[in-house]
């Protein structure tokens, strides 16, 4: 792997605990203004100094982030349907990757639709992108999107979704959390990261996802609705943050929820590479 490959990858996944906490921004794409993520700028600002990447478009990045942002950049670049069609599985790359390298993307993300209308559409699109990220060193995640079909989130299904977009060359895989997730984790020889899904009931709930993902093996999260849809999003930020670098319980990641709720710390110094 080349030297820009990994010094991306080591932007993303912190070195000391191997894992990585990225905020996912990128709802917008095909979901328009969604619920607390009406204003991108106002939602991301206070998140950004304690997410290891931020997920997002470029049009949210062009006009809702100071590029004075040392937050490595997970660069959206799927898309082409929206929430008001059935079939959600209908994606191009949307964003070509010289533009990902003028924006200093950390990697590039697109969906892929397994079993889904276009699929074979989706997995070809994931290879071309895998091309032209190796020749130009920018590592890609592919989402293994369950779109509406919810009931499809069980582990023989993501174990697919996931090998397949490994087998084709992703260097990181997206995917939901499930019962028996370690066998989706065991089938899948890139890391994973998982997403939070739809809000859950409370912050606990997602607490509790974030600690069963890791512990069945996932190399961190790549969370949006759960974090700032909170009513405490930095608060709750933190606390994931401690399950997924410092192997928190939730009972401890509570406390830091706690804490910071109480008094809030100020952000850390990061420094741009
Ligand atoms: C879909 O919009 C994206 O892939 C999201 O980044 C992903 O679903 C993670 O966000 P959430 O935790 O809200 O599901």
């Amino acid at each position: 792997m080349d030297w820009g490959m990994r010094n991306r990858l080591a932007r993303m996944f912190q070195p000391a605990s191997g894992n990585s906490v990225m905020l996912a921004v990128d709802h917008g794409y095909f979901m328009g203004p969604t619920r607390r993520l009406e204003k991108p700028a106002e939602t991301i600002a206070p998140l950004a100094p304690y997410a290891d990447a931020l997920a997002l478009t470029r049009g949210v990045l062009r006009n809702c982030v100071p590029p004075t942002c040392a937050t490595p950049i997970v660069l959206r670049v799927s898309g082409g349907v929206t929430v008001l069609k059935e079939d959600l599985s209908d994606e191009a790359i949307t964003t070509g990757i010289a533009d990902a390298a003028r924006l200093n993307a950390c990697a590039v993300a697109l969906s892929v639709f397994v079993g889904a209308p276009h699929e074979h559409s989706s997995l070809v699109n994931l290879g071309t992108l895998v091309d032209q990220g190796e020749a130009a060193s920018i590592p890609v995640l592919a989402i293994t999107a369950v779109g509406k079909e919810l009931e499809k989130r069980d582990a023989r299904y993501l174990a697919l979704a996931c090998r397949v977009s490994a087998e084709l060359g992703a260097h990181v895989v997206k995917t939901y959390y499930c019962e028996d997730f370690g066998k989706v984790v065991e089938g899948c020889p890139v890391p994973l990261v998982v997403a939070g899904g739809p809000k859950l009931d409370s912050d606990r709930a997602a607490l509790e996802l974030a600690h069963h993902a890791i512990a069945d093996g996932a190399k961190g999260i790549d969370m949006g609705r759960n974090i700032w849809q909170s009513d405490h999003p930095v608060a709750m930020l933190k606390a994931l943050r401690s399950i997924v670098h410092e192997r928190a319980t939730v009972r401890e990641a509570l406390d830091v929820l706690e804490a910071e709720r109480a008094h809030p710390t100020p952000p850390p110094v990061r420094v741009a590479v």
